[in-house]
């Protein structure tokens, strides 16, 4: 079967690759789920990945097969699944467990082994291919009604994972009322950011380099939340006009942002940092003031990445919230699909040239439920 394989380390080695079929006993003790891939989505991180900055193979295996947010649909169960059938529309989970006592909890999002296990990003294949087996405790049933929005569910479980922990962090304060939250960066998870935090019912501001008019800040104010182009407001002067705010939220893929965002964050308030930047970059930074900024304002900034099988439960749900207080919202997001593995490099130079040719989520449709 076709699959989507790079060979890491190395820049632009994106390539079709032949790959055995795998099969529903490939899973010991009769508990594998065959599942075909319909979609895949890609994001920065392969982007990183193609670039030859991030990513590693598995053991024994020169490529690495890419994709990391699918969906696809049952075809065949081991005789000890029980809680999944042939036809149900699955995501699966991104990281598996490592050797820590988070990972044998099922926590290995928040793993503390130096080495992590990601499918489609490091030392595991992916789902840029025709089928896969999974265990059943690693995939997220989504209702029929929900097939359309599916593929979002893993970056959408970047942004529910980072609210829950913000609200966890918070319980800190015994009552928290957050008002008005920032974030750094329009990309496909800044813009989840922002709708997940007006389906919280909270003053959104985004922060983006693209000046007025454009596609993102158009579907930005379609659900209420505002846009503000850097190379007019940046984010410093915001928080000054329209901040401070309770939550900033920093997406960019630019590390530099870390500053701005320090900046821009109120008292009493969390900075949360989702970039991944593997590549090396230096700034200057006015340590001293941030440092008495935090201190004297009782301020956080944590770090957040992936997300458990809880997270894409809730991801789901709120993604068929979603659907009825945004209604077609999500879908527009979702700006090119690309039908077929083989026509991946279309795919793979829309990720390159996604200012240029407007395009925000971009979607392979590896094949037809
Ligand atoms: C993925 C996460 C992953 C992170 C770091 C992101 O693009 O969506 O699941 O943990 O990259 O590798
Ligand atoms: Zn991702």
């Amino acid at each position: 079967m076709k699959a989507i394989a790079v060979i890491p380390g190395k820049k632009n080695s994106v390539h079709l690759k032949e790959v055995p079929k795998p099969k529903v006993s490939d899973i010991p003790g009769g508990r594998g789920v065959l599942v075909k891939v319909l979609k895949v989505a890609l994001d920065g991180t392969d982007r990183d990945i193609d670039k030859g900055e991030y990513g590693n193979a598995p053991a024994g295996d020169d490529y690495l097969i890419i994709g990391h947010e699918s969906f696809g649909i049952v075809e065949e169960v081991g005789p000890n699944v029980k809680d999944l059938r042939k036809g149900d529309y699955v995501v699966a989970t991104v990281r598996r467990p490592g050797k820590g006592f988070y990972d044998s909890l099922g926590m290995q999002d928040l793993t503390s082994d130096d080495v992590y296990y990601e499918r489609g990003i490091n030392l595991l294949h992916g789902y840029f291919t025709e089928y896969y087996v999974e265990q059943p405790e690693y995939l997220v049933v989504v209702p029929d009604e929900f097939k359309d929005l599916g593929v979002m569910t893993e970056p959408v479980s970047i942004v529910t994972k980072a609210y829950e922990h913000t609200i966890d962090i918070q319980r800190r304060m015994g009552i928290w009322r957050p008002k008005k939250v920032a974030v750094i960066g329009a990309g496909p998870l800044g813009m989840l950011a922002a709708w997940k935090f007006r389906l919280e019912r909270l003053e959104t501001h985004v922060f983006s380099l693209e000046e007025k008019p454009n596609m993102k800040a158009d579907l930005l104010e379609e659900i209420g939340a505002n846009y503000h182009s850097t190379k007019h407001t940046p984010v410093e002067k915001g928080a000054k006009e329209f901040g401070p705010f309770d939550i900033v939220f920093e997406a960019s893929g630019y590390a530099p942002m870390v500053i701005d965002a320090a900046h821009a964050v109120a008292k009493n308030g969390v900075v949360i940092l989702s970039s991944v930047t593997p590549k090396e970059m230096k700034a200057e930074i006015p340590v001293s003031q941030i440092n008495m900024d935090f201190v004297l304002g009782n301020k956080i900034m944590f770090g957040t990445v992936n997300a458990s099988y809880h997270h894409f439960v809730l991801s789901v749900r709120d993604i068929g919230f979603g659907m009825h207080l945004y209604t077609g919202w999500m879908d527009k997001m979702i700006t090119h699909e690309v039908a077929g593995l083989e026509n991946y490099e279309k795919a793979m130079y829309l990720l390159n040239n996604a200012a240029k040719e407007k395009a925000l989520k971009i979607v392979i449709k590896v094949a037809e439920a």
